[in-house]
């Protein structure tokens, strides 16, 4: 008999020392070097039992989902959901709290769409300025419709959010805040339940951009006293074509649909629908069923490991990478200095040489960092800066890689002395 999808996770308990054995591309050769993997902000690699589970799905139990009235469909359907509830447990939601879209820039745009709909002109959208791209323009584009107004958290010289700021300018008029939990660009991890709290005593929304905090911290989003948390799957070592909007349910209920298709109705007639029930409403359309498996498994990769464990060995990695990269003469650092509001996200700059070329050069020596500016040109202007490099650090990076980086950019500035 088939291995059910899930049973294969649970089989295969990830090996905690050393965790690289269980990523198999970190072994690969880059221009006859040995991968130094730094980009782990714009995607993670994948352990082995993410690829195991979504090959023995494509193996043994591929069929589309709710549809079929045959044993492998039903099979299928069961993986899929069975992977909502491993990930609705993961961040404290209930199962009919997660929809499956295709990353955290579609559970942005989903929002925006639904709750946009339900805009007047002059109420208030409050975002950050360290937004990303995708949790900026969607809401442009809604305020320019509905006539709203967007307004900015302003920065710190910590490069943290001004919550003095944020009181003042969260008011009456504001119906939504939207946020990132943790910088794509500094590494800052922002007071989320004390934005919440802000928010919700004008009954405003509170939505958390989790792309970067629910792979590297445990999130939970009873705790955090949020109303909705969105996050992909590819930046957790799961595939990409997945992510996650978590809502409220009673918010969920009140929203409108965001696509329009199969499996999102009840019933259709020549003129009318009407709408599935919480989750199906917002999942039009065949969904990405083995991505979602996959995500599932990466879910359980990182509980077996320990989130816990993560947080600890990213910030003994921090405190090692910011001492280090301190020691290269010209080299600023773009972000906060303490250890307590910060992930292992490096953005600097290096004086006299532009970022693409500090990433060219270090990707000679086989090291992958992102150079420019992020996804996040309104905070680039705020800052005054055309672009930074980053380094972004995961549970499988070591002091050993943070060495190789430091000896790269010393690389670097010999090309330019
Ligand atoms: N949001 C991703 C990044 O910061 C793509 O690199």
């Amino acid at each position: 008999m088939a291995m059910k999808t899930n049973e294969i996770e649970n089989k295969s308990v990830p090996t905690i020392v050393p965790v690289e054995e269980d990523f198999p591309i970190l072994k690969t050769l880059i221009n006859g070097k040995k991968l130094v993997y730094l980009d782990n902000s714009a995607t993670t690699q994948k352990p082995k039992q993410v690829i195991a589970a979504m090959t023995h799905f494509y193996e043994h139990c591929n069929a589309n989902v709710h549809r079929g009235i045959y044993t492998l469909s039903r099979q299928a359907t069961e993986a899929y959901e069975k992977s909502r509830q491993i990930i609705a447990d993961f961040i404290g939601a209930s199962f009919d709290e997660i929809i499956f879209t295709k990353g955290t820039t579609e559970s942005l745009n989903l929002l925006a769409s639904s709750l946009g709909k339900k805009l007047q002109p002059g109420d208030e959208i409050v975002l950050s300025e360290m937004e990303h791209h995708s949790n900026i323009v969607p809401w442009q584009q809604i305020a320019k419709e509905k006539k709203c107004i967007l307004k900015y958290i302003p920065l710190t010289a910590e490069y943290t959010l001004d919550l003095e700021k944020a009181k003042k300018i969260i008011n009456s008029k504001t119906k939504i805040v939207s946020v990132t939990q943790m910088s794509n660009v500094l590494g800052t991890i922002n007071p989320i339940t004390e934005l919440a709290r802000i928010a919700h005593a004008v009954d405003a929304v509170l939505i958390v951009d989790g792309a970067q905090s629910v792979p590297h911290l445990p999130v939970n989003v009873q705790e955090l006293e949020c109303d909705f948390l969105a996050f992909s799957g590819h930046k957790m070592g799961g595939p990409t074509g997945i992510g996650v909007l978590y809502g409220k349910r009673k918010l969920l209920e009140n929203m409108e649909p965001f696509l329009y298709g199969g499996d999102m109705i009840r019933e259709v007639s020549f003129d009318n629908a009407s709408w599935n029930e919480l989750p199906w409403k917002f999942e039009a359309g065949t969904p990405s069923i083995a991505q979602a498996i996959g995500l599932a498994a990466a879910v359980q990769y990182l509980q077996n490991y320990g989130m816990d464990k993560i947080v600890e060995h990213e910030k003994k990695l921090t405190a090692y990478a910011l001492q280090k990269l301190s020691t290269i003469p010209g080299l600023k650092i773009i972000g906060s200095a303490h250890l307590d509001n910060r992930g292992a996200i490096f953005s600097f700059t290096l004086d006299g040489i532009h970022s693409h070329d500090v990433s060219e050069i270090l990707d000679r020596e086989g090291i992958a960092v992102r150079g420019g500016h992020h996804c996040a040109m309104p905070l680039m202007s705020r800052l005054q800066l055309p672009g930074t490099t980053r380094a972004s650090l995961y549970l499988y990076n070591t002091e050993k890689d943070v060495d190789a980086l430091v000896t790269g950019l010393k690389k670097v500035q010999k090309v330019f002395a």
